[in-house]
C-alpha cells in the first residue's frame, strides 16, 4: 500500500506542473500580443490612427521642415500640438523637425524617445549654427534622405519643401490651398524681403517660411554654387543662390498672407486677419495663445461629458 501511493501522486504532480507551465506560456503570449499591440498603437496613433480626419490626397505632397535646436523639447511638444490638431484637404503634408548633431549625453536618450514615438525628426551631419550653412546642409541632404531606392514610392517624394522657423505658425490648410494651383517646377515662394517690397524677383524670401519645388532641392544637392556660398543670413544666402543660378522663374509673394505678429508693430508686421498662411515671431506663449484664439484653432473640439471648457 505504502509503495503504491507515491506513484499516482508523483504522476498527478507532474501533470499539474505541466498544465501550470502551459498556462504560464499561454498567459505570457496573450500578454505579449496585447503589449505589442499597445506599442504599435502608441507609435502610430499620432500620425495615422487617431489623427483628425484629413483628405490626404497623394497628388500633392508637401514637407514642412521646422529648423530648431535639439534642446527645444517643449517647443517641439507645443508645435506637435499645433500641427497635429490641424485639418486640411487635398494634400499629404509631413511636418519634420530639423537640427544638427546632438552634443550632450541626455539628448541621446531624450531625442531617441521622441523619435520612437513621433518619428518626425531629422538630424543633419553638422554642428549647430545659425548662419553658417545649416539651411544649406538641410537642403543638400534631402535628396539622399528621401531617395527611394526601392522604386515603389512616388516621385518626387515631395512636390514642395517648406523651410519654417520654430516661432512661425503655419496654417496648413491655407498653405495647401495657396500652393495647389501653382507650378511644381522652379518655384520659389514666400514673404518677400525687404518687407516694404512686393517684387519677388528682386531680393529673397524671408526665413520665416519659404517654399521651393523639389527640382530646386535637387539642384541644390548637385550644384557647386551653394557649396561655395554658405555664410550669412540663411534666407539671404538662399536668395543669392537662386539669383546667381537664375533659378526660381516661378516666384510667388505670399505677402500679406504671411507676416510678423503685430506686436511690436513694424513694416514687416500686420494685424491678424482671416487671409493668413503664416504668422511669424511668436516669441512667447501669450503671442501663440492670442494667435491660436484668433484663428479659432480649438473650436473644432467636440463636446463631451468628460470635460467642460468655457
Ligand atoms: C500608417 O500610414 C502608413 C502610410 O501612410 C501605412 O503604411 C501604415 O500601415 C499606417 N499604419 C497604421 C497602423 O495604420
Ligand atoms: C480628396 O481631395 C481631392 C482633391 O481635393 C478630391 O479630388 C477627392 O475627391 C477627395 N477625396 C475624398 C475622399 O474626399
Ligand atoms: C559628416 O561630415 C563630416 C565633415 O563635416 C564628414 O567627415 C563625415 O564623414 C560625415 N559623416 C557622415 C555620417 O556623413
Ligand atoms: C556628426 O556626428 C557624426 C556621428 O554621429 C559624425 O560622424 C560627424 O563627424 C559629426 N559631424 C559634425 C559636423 O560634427
Ligand atoms: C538615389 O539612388 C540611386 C540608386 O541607388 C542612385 O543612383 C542615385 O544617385 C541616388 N540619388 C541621390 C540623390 O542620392
Ligand atoms: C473669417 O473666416 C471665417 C471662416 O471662413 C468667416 O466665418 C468669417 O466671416 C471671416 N471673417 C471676416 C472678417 O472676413
Ligand atoms: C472665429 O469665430 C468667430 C465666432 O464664431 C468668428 O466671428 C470669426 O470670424 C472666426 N475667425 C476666424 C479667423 O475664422
Amino acid at each position: 500500500m505504502a509503495s503504491k501511493y507515491p506513484k499516482p501522486n508523483r504522476g498527478r504532480f507532474m501533470c499539474y506542473c505541466f498544465i501550470f507551465v502551459v498556462f504560464l506560456c499561454l498567459f505570457a503570449s496573450i500578454n505579449e500580443v496585447r503589449f505589442s499591440g499597445l506599442l504599435r498603437l502608441g507609435r502610430f496613433a499620432p500620425s495615422n490612427e487617431t489623427a483628425p480626419t484629413r483628405n490626404e490626397s497623394e497628388d500633392l505632397r508637401i514637407l514642412i521642415s521646422v529648423l530648431t535646436l535639439p534642446d527645444q523639447y517643449l517647443r517641439r511638444h507645443f508645435l506637435r500640438l499645433v500641427y497635429g490638431t490641424q485639418t486640411w484637404e487635398g494634400a499629404k503634408v509631413e511636418v519634420k523637425f530639423v537640427f544638427c548633431n546632438l552634443t550632450k549625453e541626455d539628448q541621446k536618450v531624450m531625442v531617441a524617445l521622441e523619435i520612437m514615438l513621433h518619428n518626425d525628426i531629422i538630424i543633419l551631419n553638422c554642428t549647430e549654427n545659425m548662419n553658417k550653412g545649416k539651411t544649406s546642409t538641410f537642403f543638400t541632404s534631402l535628396p539622399e534622405m528621401f531617395n527611394d531606392t526601392s522604386g515603389v514610392g512616388p516621385y518626387p517624394p515631395f512636390h514642395y519643401v517648406m523651410k519654417a522657423d520654430d516661432d512661425t505658425y503655419v496654417r496648413i490648410n491655407s498653405l495647401v490651398r495657396s500652393l495647389r494651383p501653382l507650378p511644381r517646377e522652379d518655384l520659389y515662394y514666400g514673404f518677400v524681403i525687404p518687407c516694404g517690397s512686393m517684387d519677388p524677383f528682386k531680393h529673397y524670401m524671408s526665413g520665416m517660411g519659404f517654399v521651393v519645388s523639389w527640382d530646386i532641392v535637387e539642384w541644390i544637392h548637385g550644384s557647386d554654387i551653394p557649396k561655395k556660398h554658405v555664410e550669412g543670413p540663411e534666407d539671404k544666402v538662399f536668395g543669392d543662390w537662386m539669383r546667381w543660378a537664375r533659378r526660381g522663374k516661378n516666384r510667388f509673394n505670399a505677402k500679406w498672407s504671411m507676416y510678423n505678429y503685430p506686436d511690436p508693430p513694424s513694416v514687416c508686421s500686420h494685424e491678424l486677419w482671416n487671409d493668413t498662411i503664416a504668422v511669424h515671431l511668436l516669441k512667447n506663449q501669450e503671442k501663440w495663445i492670442r494667435t491660436l484664439s484668433f484663428f479659432n484653432h480649438t473650436h473644432s473640439l467636440n463636446p463631451s461629458k468628460f470635460y467642460h471648457i468655457p
